[in-house]
């Protein structure tokens, strides 16, 4: 019964003249993987963020009880529930912006790449999904391999005539956020005052640090260097291993994917000079079709893509590293979709 399997969140008793069903001013959001460790989490800060007025809650398991437990919090969006493959299309249509975190995460040993065969065919479906009802979103990506699963969404709405590069952003906020975390550390300031750009890719040596470009301006010894390079890129590893096989980071990638999502629907909502790191298709920053990089977000999505700046030695190296294993993480998304 599809229709038992829409939920939302109310006692059914409602006045006429009460708040129209999305009625309040905001955008429209729907994250996809709800149930999940980072889902979980994502959906709370989601309802609490002023800027949403409906949030569409979709999984293929728990999404009632999410739904139901979320829908209580006293904020202002209308929280929907939709479970399983046959609520997709209910769950997309009309949608802003749309985060997908769904998908399995990383057990200690497995590098990103090993979930592509799983993952690969979820990010297809979800895409698929997009294309045929909300194909104006913007899309958050998160499910890893982000390297490969960003160029699988590029292609699946290519095949569909939906594809617009502004509105597909892989979501590297994380490395960001571990990066001014890491880097305020060892400057003994607050993590709040930082801001290191991270470019490149969203796994090991593709994660590439400029911090020849932190901000405040800084300078750190190459010891310093190599064990905060070395740590960001590694942070999602650090966090797989202390969980000891339960999954990976799903608390600060649920603060970090909110982060992002808001700073989107800023842009949406037209703010001025709204800039993050973002992995997006783009041939003006490398050759690679494919590139995380600071850009400013607007009405349409990512209006702009900002080229690197000035890299030192140590970053020019890691950057010609980067782009070796970033080459072949996007040639593997794109030929699962063109084979
Ligand atoms: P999880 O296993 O706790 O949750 C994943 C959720 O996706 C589950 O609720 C599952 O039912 C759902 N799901 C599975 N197939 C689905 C489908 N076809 N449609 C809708 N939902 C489906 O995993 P967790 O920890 O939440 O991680 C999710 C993904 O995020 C993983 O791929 C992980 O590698 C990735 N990740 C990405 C990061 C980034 O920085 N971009 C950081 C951390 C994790």
């Amino acid at each position: 019964h599809p229709s038992n399997l829409q939920m939302e969140g109310s006692s059914g008793l409602k006045r006429a003249n009460c708040r129209a069903k999305g009625g309040a001013p905001g955008f429209k959001v729907a994250i996809l993987g709800a149930a999940g460790g980072i889902g979980q989490p994502l959906a709370m800060l989601m309802k609490m963020n002023p800027l949403v007025s409906v949030l569409h809650l979709y999984d293929v398991v728990n999404a009632p009880g999410v739904t139901a437990d979320v829908s209580h919090m006293d904020t202002g969006a209308v929280v929907r529930g939709f479970l399983g493959q046959p609520q997709l299309e209910n769950a997309l249509a009309g949608m802003d912006l749309v985060i997908i975190p769904a998908g399995v995460p990383r057990k200690p040993g497995m590098t990103r790449d090993d979930l592509f065969k799983i993952n690969a065919g979820i990010v297809k479906t979800l895409c698929e999904g997009i294309a045929k009802c909300c194909p104006h979103a913007i899309v958050n990506l998160i499910s890893n391999p982000v390297n490969s699963t960003v160029p699988i969404a590029a292609e699946v709405f290519k095949k569909a005539g939906t594809f617009d590069p502004k509105r597909l952003l892989g979501v590297t906020t994380l490395d960001v956020v571990r990066a001014n975390t890491f880097v305020a550390e060892v400057l003994g300031v607050d993590p709040r005052e930082v801001s290191v750009p991270v470019v490149g890719g969203h796994a090991g040596v593709t994660i590439l640090p400029l911090l020849s470009q932190v901000k405040p301006p800084c300078s750190f010894t190459p010891e310093e260097i190599n064990i905060l390079t070395d740590r960001i890129q590694n942070g999602g590893t650090e966090v797989v291993e202390a969980k000891a096989g339960t999954g990976s980071a799903t608390l600060s990638m649920a603060y970090a994917a909110a982060k992002f999502a808001d700073a989107c629907l800023r842009g949406l909502r037209g703010d001025a000079g709204i800039v993050e790191c973002s992995f997006v298709t783009s041939q003006v920053v490398t050759e690679l079709p494919f590139f995380a990089t600071k850009v400013r977000l607007g009405r349409t999505g990512a209006e702009e893509i900002f080229p690197l700046g000035p890299l030192n030695e140590y970053e020019r190296v890691g950057l010609e590293k980067a782009k070796k294993e970033l080459a072949v993480s996007i040639e593997k998304g794109t030929s699962f979709i063109r084979k």
